[in-house]
């Protein structure tokens, strides 16, 4: 299915397209930033869509009022009524099940009921933001692909764990792997390069050291290789990744991963860009597609007007894109870029928005171009 052709409405001539979109809008902080969020994308998409957007009810709340963080019908709707679907981040600490994990975390029901295989995440380095980076590091333009669906994250809600051990298990398949360096092979066919040296460029990073399971994947990453002899292929074991990440940024282009990996490693990369405020994320599958922050709910700061917007607006850019609307998600990521760039924004050392959370998305609006 071409990407954003459910919930779309054909128009008649010199119409514009109508796209339905749907809304989740979270815990904690979530509510602000997805209202911030939808606030510049309405502004965006003039004159290429008219958007309307359908919230569904998901996350801890929901969890507490219904039994279940996101209801079947609420499934269903996002998987066939919506072109894409905007999420803010959801769970909150203290509503949890009895095995300690939390109840109101979506990954597991998202991610794998909309087999929403590939997890998209863009770590780029804007001029003008703070970071905890040396200046020389260069310029930092990547996309970690974070396998979506299997790995370790696979035993989600079924480890086992008595009062002296416990155990989960890590999953690869063959087709996982493969449909997931395809992805990383094609996006790289899509990009310019690595900052660096200008060539297209995966990294396929894993434990193959020591696992089993990782050397399946790095042996599938690599048979896939084969298939793109214009895109280079490189390895690097996760624990090295971690620290060029942040010693050596610019020689990365794309990354592919397995999901636990993947977590950990764009909480990493955020930290040299701003922080996780500054990251959003697509959840891609063939049939359906959802976009949200990198990070969660923040439930400490919300409501005081502190949370960074700017993950949950370029996440709405990535959602324009995945259905086709171009113009809108370049204007969306030219507008924070110069926003950022002209020091209208500027964050603090903790990573908030010097203006505040809700005057953020009026001065990305402002450098619409
Ligand atoms: C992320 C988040 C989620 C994950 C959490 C909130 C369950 O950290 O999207 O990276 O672990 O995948
Ligand atoms: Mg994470």
């Amino acid at each position: 299915m071409t990407a954003g052709a459910e919930g779309t409405t054909a128009a008649g001539p010199g119409a514009l397209p109508h796209l339905r979109i749907g809304l989740i809008r979270g815990d904690g902080i979530g509510p602000e930033l997805v209202e911030s969020a939808v606030t510049v994308l309405e502004a965006a998409v003039e004159g290429e869509a008219r958007l309307t957007f359908h919230e569904e009810e998901g996350g801890a709340g929901a969890y507490v009022r219904h039994g279940t963080p996101l209801s079947a019908e609420a499934l269903h709707r996002i998987e066939h009524d919506y072109a894409a679907t905007l999420k803010g981040p959801v769970g909150l600490p203290e509503v949890r099940r009895p095995d300690g994990t939390e109840a109101g975390l979506l990954g597991g029901v998202l991610r794998g009921g909309l087999d929403a295989y590939a997890n998209v995440r863009p770590v780029l380095g804007l001029p003008g933001v703070r970071t905890v980076l040396r200046p020389e590091v260069g310029p930092i333009d990547y996309v970690i692909v974070r396998e979506n669906t299997e790995g370790l994250y696979l035993s989600r809600g079924l480890g086992v764990r008595n009062d002296r051990a416990a155990a989960d298990q890590m999953l690869m398949t063959r087709e996982g792997v493969e449909r997931i360096a395809r992805f990383a092979f094609e996006l790289a066919r899509t990009r310019s390069g690595a900052p660096a040296d200008g060539v297209r460029r995966v990294t396929c990073v894993d434990k193959s050291n020591v696992l089993r399971s990782y050397a399946f994947f790095h042996d599938i990453v690599t048979e896939v290789s084969r298939g793109y002899p214009d895109v280079e292929l490189d390895h690097r074991y996760a624990d090295a990744a971690g620290h060029d990440l942040v010693a050596d940024p610019a020689h990365f282009d794309v990354v592919v991963t397995e999901n636990f990996l993947g977590d950990l490693l764009s909480d990493v990369g955020a930290a040299t860009v701003g922080g996780l405020g500054m990251c959003p994320s697509g959840n891609i599958g063939e049939r359906s597609a959802y976009f949200e922050p990198i990070h969660g709910s923040a439930p400490r700061i919300a409501g005081r007007d502190l949370a960074n917007p700017v993950s949950q607006i370029l996440s709405a850019a990535l959602l324009a894109d995945h259905v086709g609307l171009r113009t809108t998600g370049g204007r969306i990521r030219a507008a924070v870029a110069s926003a950022f760039a002209s020091q209208a924004l500027a964050l603090t050392a903790s990573g908030s928005p010097t203006i505040g959370t809700r005057a953020t998305a009026g001065v990305v609006c402002e450098h619409l171009g």
